[in-house]
């Protein structure tokens, strides 16, 4: 077995690791970054792609921005389709100039490692078997296994930064974390297609069918969603069964200009809410997905792992510059209040906006009645507006 030592070491590659890696290393502090996967494999996944301004800023302290300030849009709205009925949300009107960036999570999450490459930041894929150990005490380290070795890192700290299906979370002793989850009856199944986005804005659609989404990655790549049951599989969907159910569940101007074409990429993802408290566990910390997942119809799912970040950020500069650990003890609490606000809104929107088969008709009355009291009130589109751009951090 081989030792090694660092300051923090972070289980995890996705954009919370490296965020997190990036941040530190700038402030002088040392990480290593264990990612399970290969580069390739971490950047052929397909996620969202709107970014808060809370995010992008976040991506220029980490000098990783100027890709996404050159390339990613600046929108200042979208729309809701209330069955056929386009209603514009204007964001930058109604919460005082503020919008959001679109720009992928993949292309973002490339600009993190040529960041971390040029820096030297140490990054070792293909990592095996990694395990936190000892996270109760001040020593605490991480094994893994590499090409057949063993090998031992020992650190101040360990962040769990490895997403929903990860080590870290599963590491901690099951009297010591409460999980609370929501499953919800559908999925998206998603597509991406080499056309014309539908609109310049996305859409969000209800419709009788069920809901879709027109998202877009740039003026040649369109992402496209639409509710499907859980039972059903990829392959029950060719693209042109997709196109005609998602003509279907848009406004008819909208489908009538709507450009089809072949699917890159086409997948179906469940929807699923949770938590888990306390994110932390002795020296370990959790961060992202490794810590909760949202239904993505409030696009809040990488902007809350961005939040974490933050806060795990001030905490360890604190922690390191000044002795001072307030920001470590409080890091629990205050992510997980911002966590769950973006749950309470993650949630809000999906119960808004899908079809859901098992509800009484009471229940899918006031559903509709929400959405049209949330459409015609200016107070209550500011509050969605609020929600949408992102709550302060
Ligand atoms: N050891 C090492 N790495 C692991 C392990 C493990 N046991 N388990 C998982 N990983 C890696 C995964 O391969 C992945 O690259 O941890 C990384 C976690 O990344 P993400 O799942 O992307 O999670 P996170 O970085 O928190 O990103 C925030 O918010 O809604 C989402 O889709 C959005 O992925 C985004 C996420
Ligand atoms: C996406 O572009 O993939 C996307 C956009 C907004 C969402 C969810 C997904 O709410």
């Amino acid at each position: 077995m081989t030792t090694s030592k660092t300051q923090v070491a972070i289980i995890g590659g996705g954009p919370s690791g490296l965020m997190l890696s990036q941040l530190l290393h700038l402030k002088g502090i040392e990480t290593v970054v264990l990612e399970r996967q290969t580069r390739d494999y971490v950047l052929g996944r397909i996620r969202a792609g709107v970014l808060e301004h809370g995010f992008v800023e976040l991506m220029r302290e980490a000098r990783c921005g100027e890709r996404m300030d050159r390339e990613g849009e600046i929108h200042e709205g979208f729309s809701i389709s209330d069955r056929g009925t386009m209603h514009r949300i204007d964001l930058e009107g109604l919460t005082g100039g503020q919008t959001v960036m679109v720009y992928g999570q993949t292309e973002l999450t490339r600009d993190l490692y040529d960041a971390r490459e040029k820096m030297g930041g140490i990054v070792i894929h293909e990592a095996e078997d990694v395990q936190p150990h000892d996270m109760t005490t001040d020593a605490p380290y991480v094994t893994y296994t590499k090409a057949g070795e063993t090998h031992r890192i020992d650190c101040d700290f360990i962040i769990g930064a490895d997403g929903f299906h990860g080590v870290s979370r599963k590491s901690i002793p099951a009297d010591q974390i409460r999980e609370y989850e929501k499953v919800y009856p559908f999925g998206w199944l998603g597509i991406l297609s080499e056309t014309k986005p539908a609109h310049d804005e996305l859409i969000y659609a209800r419709s009788d069918r069920g809901f879709a989404l027109c998202s877009l990655r740039s003026q040649v790549l369109s992402r496209y969603y639409v509710q499907v049951p859980l039972t059903d599989t990829v392959e029950n969907w060719s693209d042109d069964r997709f196109w005609d159910e998602l003509k279907a569940r848009l406004p008819e101007d909208v489908a009538a200009r709507l450009e089809t074409g072949p699917s890159i990429e086409k997948s179906i993802a469940p929807l699923r809410s949770f938590v888990a408290e306390p994110m932390r566990y002795g020296n370990m910390f959790l961060a992202g997905d490794a810590a909760h997942i949202v239904p993505p119809t409030g696009a809040k799912g990488l902007n809350s792992a961005a939040s974490d970040i933050y806060y795990l950020y001030h905490a360890m500069l604190s922690h390191y510059e000044n002795g001072d650990d307030s920001g470590l003890d409080a890091y629990s609490d205050t992510a997980l209040r911002r966590v769950w606000k973006a749950q309470r809104f993650s949630w809000w929107m999906t119960s808004m906006l899908h079809v859901f088969p098992d509800h009484p008709e009471f229940d899918q009355k006031l559903q509709s009645i929400e959405l049209d009291y949330f459409l015609s009130s200016e107070a209550a589109r500011t509050s969605l507006a609020e929600n949408y751009v992102g709550l302060p951090f």
